[in-house]
């Protein structure tokens, strides 16, 4: 079965492989939203179905909550977690500060929020997701659907300030209708090639009314695991200052690949 998996998906299943590693018995694990994170959820799953791990994980989303407890994890809200031991989550850019950029599925704030709530966070990704520079990768922020119009123009007008190569804005759809988050937000999504200084523009974009959160993560990650289709992982830790390779073996993992 694992034949049957793109290297794009060995290469997120690998990562997240290695990231269930660092949890460990009794920890509160925040569990991060799509499709890297679904592998790391399903490896968690398999750690408590077979290998007796107790956990509790809380999820930040109700797609992950739904799959957490498909698994096998007890699924705990973050009030009654109140701190947690550990985040993984996936990530749609990291740069060498390991910054990232969050929110393509959506689930942006609830992530925010319990990454922050947790001792340590790590990001899993297949290596594509490296940039030297973020912003390829349009840049969530999440707004209230009242006055979101007014919102947007705002957000426009701030950017005119700010170092980055276009300003293009845009709401996001689902289909006819504008895409909904689990808190009832819309996302808009800022097409910009380059942030100069994500620092000042996360600041800035959280100070306009209307704004909920956006899809910056700065210094908010402790280490990221980062995925190659042919096995490889590279752990890097921003903190320790150190960078691990290894292999990890997909045999083995059959049981996770036959549920899909
Ligand atoms: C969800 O809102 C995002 O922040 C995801 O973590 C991010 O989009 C990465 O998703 P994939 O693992 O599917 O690339």
């Amino acid at each position: 079965m694992t034949g049957e998996l793109s290297p794009i998906d060995k290469a997120k299943f690998v990562a997240a492989k290695r990231a269930v590693g660092f949890v460990e018995d009794g920890m509160k694990v925040g569990l991060g939203t799509g499709s890297t994170a679904a592998w790391m959820v399903r490896c968690l799953g398999e750690m408590v179905r077979d290998g007796g791990l107790r956990i509790q994980g809380v999820p930040t989303s109700t797609r992950t909550a739904e799959l957490a407890r498909q698994v096998g994890i007890e699924v705990i809200s973050l009030d009654e977690a109140k701190w947690l031991d550990l985040t993984i989550d996936g990530a749609d850019e990291f740069d060498g500060e390991l910054n990232l950029i969050k929110g393509g599925g959506g689930a942006l704030l609830q992530e925010k929020i319990v990454a922050t709530a947790s001792d340590r966070m790590i990001v899993i990704a297949d290596v594509a997701k490296e940039v030297s520079t973020l912003g390829a990768f349009p840049l969530p922020v999440e707004v209230i659907p009242f006055g979101w119009q007014t919102t947007k123009a705002l957000i426009e007008e701030m950017l005119i300030n700010f170092e980055v190569l276009n300003r293009e804005v845009t709401l996001r759809m689902n289909g006819e209708a504008a895409f909904v988050t689990d808190e009832g937000n819309f996302i808009v999504d800022l097409h910009l090639g380059r942030i100069g200084n994500p620092r000042q523009l996360s600041l800035a974009l959280n100070q306009v009314p209307g704004v909920v959160e956006n899809g910056l993560f700065i210094d908010i990650c402790d280490v990221v695991v980062i995925g190659h289709g042919d096995g490889r992982v590279e752990v890097r830790d921003i903190n320790a200052g150190t960078v691990e390779e290894e292999k990890i073996d997909l045999l083995g993992s059959e049981n996770i690949f036959s549920d899909l």
